[in-house]
C-alpha cells in the first residue's frame, strides 16, 4: 500500500523482535518487543498488529496502511485533516474541550496554533488523510519539567477499534519520556470509553472531579483523572 507517497511495507517487525518503532524527527528508534509488554505500553490487544517502520523511518501498523509520526509544523493537507477530524469527533458527542455543532472556523483557529514546542503533536494517518491524533503538553512551570499531560487523543469514529487509539497514547507516552517527562496525567469524562483504554494502558485512576464539563445538550459531567509515573528508583 502506498500512502502519502511512501510505502506501508509489510516487515513484520514483530518478527524481528520488535513490536513497534518510534519515530520523530527529533527521535527515532526501535522498542524492543520487551519494552512494550506489561502496564506502560501496547496491551495484549494490541499487539496483533505489529508494526514496520519505512525507510523514512515513518512507523507503520503492519498491514493496515496506518502511519504513525509526530509532526513539528503542519502543512495545509494535514491541518485541513485535522479541522475535519476534531468536527467529527466532536460531532460525534466527544468532551475535548468543544462543544457541537462545531464550527470548522473554531476547529481551524484551533490547530493553527499547534503544535508548540510545548505541545507537541502526534497523528495516525491513512493516505494523507488523518484518522487519529495525540498531543502531550509538557509543563513549563521550573518545578514541573519532568511532567507532562497527554490531551486531544482523537480516532476518527469511523476508525475506532483497530488499535489506535492504544497506540498513539503509547507513542505519546514515548514523545514524553523523551523530553524527560517520567509523570503523565490526563483525564476524560466519566463513562466514556476512553476510560476502558487508559485502564487497559497502565494508567491509574487518581480521582473524579464532579460537575467537571457540560455536554452539548447542557449535561454536566464528571471527569475522571489517571496518571502514570516512574516509581523512584530503590
Ligand atoms: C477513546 C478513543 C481515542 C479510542 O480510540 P480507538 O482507536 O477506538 O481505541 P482502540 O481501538 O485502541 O481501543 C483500545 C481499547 O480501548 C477500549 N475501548 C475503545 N473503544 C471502546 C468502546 N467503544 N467500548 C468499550 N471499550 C472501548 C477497549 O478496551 C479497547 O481494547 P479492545 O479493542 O481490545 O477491546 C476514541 O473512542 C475516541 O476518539 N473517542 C472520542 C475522543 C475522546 O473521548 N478521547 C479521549 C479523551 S481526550
Amino acid at each position: 500500500m502506498s500512502t502519502n507517497g511512501r510505502s506501508c511495507l509489510n516487515l513484520a517487525g514483530g518478527s524481528f523482535g520488535f513490536s513497534a518503532v518510534w519515530w520523530s524527527p527529533e527521535h527515532w528508534g526501535l522498542l524492543p518487543t520487551s519494552t512494550l509488554s506489561g502496564s506502560s505500553s501496547l496491551s495484549a490487544a494490541f499487539a496483533p498488529k505489529s508494526f514496520s517502520t519505512l525507510k523514512e523511518g515513518v512507523e507503520c501498523m503492519t498491514g493496515t496502511g496506518i502511519q504513525f509520526r509526530e509532526v513539528l509544523s503542519l502543512d495545509q493537507a494535514t491541518k485541513a485533516s485535522l479541522v475535519s477530524l476534531l468536527v467529527r469527533v466532536v460531532n460525534d458527542g466527544a468532551a475535548v474541550g468543544f462543544l457541537a455543532p462545531l464550527d470548522p472556523n473554531a476547529a481551524e483557529a484551533y490547530w493553527a496554533r499547534l503544535p508548540r514546542t510545548d505541545a507537541r503533536l502526534i497523528v495516525a494517518s491513512v493516505g494523507g488523510t488523518v484518522v487519529g491524533t495525540a498531543q502531550v503538553h509538557l509543563a513549563g512551570q521550573a518545578n514541573g519539567r519532568h511532567r507532562a499531560e497527554i490531551a486531544k487523543v482523537l480516532v476518527d469514529p469511523s476508525w475506532r477499534r483497530q488499535g489506535i487509539g492504544r497506540a498513539i497514547i503509547a507513542q505519546a507516552e514515548e514523545v514524553a519520556r523523551s523530553h524527560g517527562r517520567t509523570t503523565l496525567i490526563l483525564d476524560t469524562r466519566e463513562g466514556d470509553p476512553s476510560n476502558q483504554l487508559y485502564r487497559t494502558s497502565g494508567w491509574r485512576e487518581i480521582g473524579r472531579i464532579p460537575e467537571y464539563a457540560r455536554s452539548s445538550t447542557g449535561e454536566l459531567h464528571a471527569t475522571v483523572i489517571y496518571a502514570k509515573w516512574d516509581e523512584p528508583k530503590a
